[in-house]
């Protein structure tokens, strides 16, 4: 074979063949593999044993993730590597498993992706994702993984001074909240939910330094009202790209309608350019939201400022949130004039 189809034939099988390297690493966590090894069961037969796990495929797992560089082997022992210790292992405070733990969980809504392309709707939509028992924590804690680097970010870029009363709606873990009233705690962040939701957003941030600064309200954003002149700033954060337009109109709409005049609102999603093509992580996640939502998908700059100035807001800007991780996302802000 030439050297250029045997390059572009090894780019082929790198794509097709990566379901194979997720998997893997994606049980070894739901089984804690990491943890475990970390508390000292350093072999297949000890972690077997202790996870009730057939011990010749636990070796068979164990290896594979040595071989993606996860673990460490010396004869028949296993170490953590340092990216294992830093992020895998539960307790330490960089983990970063329920995010990929949940990844395993829309495993099997990726499975359905050749009916979906036929037609063109999922079998669950996310809200009968979200009412199943099990998968509601998961959902949440995933989000509030990968959300701390980028709410940081972003509430270091909105000029909190002169907020006193923000509004979270669709917050999920509270982690975009909490990272605002870090800023100014002299704010009072309200987190807008599903009940079932904010179940687990309470929990979370129950032990926050300023949880006192934090008042749940359990609605449905579709159907119920945000209030009247109540806020300076609204966040929608990663919550447009699992609706449909029709539904994200409605959803700023209500937000002109409970910010008081010269409120904000703010916007924060990951955006693709006009030809929907780039940023790579845009192009698969709207992948994922047609499998995982069915209505969702990720919009461009130009729609997102076009639902904002149609519901009457000017000054419309945005800011880059993360840039340099491979999800960059944006803030798209305009006011209530
Ligand atoms: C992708 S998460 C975003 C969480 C958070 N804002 C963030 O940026 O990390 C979407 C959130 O919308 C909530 N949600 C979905 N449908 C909803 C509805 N009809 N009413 C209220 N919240 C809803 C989910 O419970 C979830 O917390």
């Amino acid at each position: 074979m030439k050297k250029k189809t045997s390059d572009d034939h090894s780019k082929l099988l790198e794509v097709v063949l990566a379901y194979r390297s997720s998997k893997s690493l994606m049980v070894a966590l739901h089984y804690d593999l990491f943890t475990e090894i970390e508390k000292g069961r350093r072999t297949a037969e000890a972690l077997g044993r202790r996870l009730g796990l057939d011990r010749r495929a636990v070796g068979i797992l164990l290896d594979a993730n040595a071989a993606l560089g996860f673990l460490n082997k010396r004869g028949s022992r296993y170490a953590n590597s340092a990216l294992s210790k830093d992020l895998l292992v539960s307790t330490s405070p960089n983990y970063k498993g329920n995010n990929l733990k949940y990844q395993e969980q829309t495993w099997d809504a990726w499975s359905d992706l050749k009916s979906v392309v036929k037609t063109g709707a999922p079998r669950l939509s996310l809200l009968e994702w979200i009412h199943k028992d099990a998968f509601t924590g998961d959902y949440i804690k995933a989000m509030g993984d990968v959300a701390r680097g980028p709410a940081r970010d972003l509430a270091g870029k909105l000029g909190l001074g002169r907020v006193s009363r923000t509004l979270d709606i669709g917050c999920g873990p509270g982690v975009y909240s909490a990272a605002i009233v870090e800023k100014n705690p002299r704010i009072e962040a309200v987190l807008l939910d599903l009940p079932r939701t904010l179940g687990v957003t309470r929990g979370l941030l129950k032990p926050h330094r300023h949880s006192e600064r934090f008042a749940y309200r359990p609605a449905d954003f579709l159907t119920d009202s945000f209030g009247e002149n109540e806020f300076d700033l609204a966040l929608i954060s990663n919550v447009t790209h699992c609706e449909n337009e029709e539904n994200n109109l409605k959803l700023v709409k209500k937000a002109y309608e409970a910010l008081r005049l010269g409120g904000r609102l703010v916007i924060h999603d990951y955006v693709s350019d006009s030809g929907l093509t780039s940023p790579k992580f845009a192009a698969m996640l709207a992948v994922h939201l047609l499998v995982f939502t069915g209505r969702g998908n990720v919009y461009n700059l130009k729609e997102y400022a076009g639902w904002m100035r149609r519901h009457g807001f000017k000054d419309i800007s945005h800011k880059r949130v993360g840039v340099g991780s491979i999800y960059p996302s944006t803030a798209i802000i305009g006011r209530k004039a």
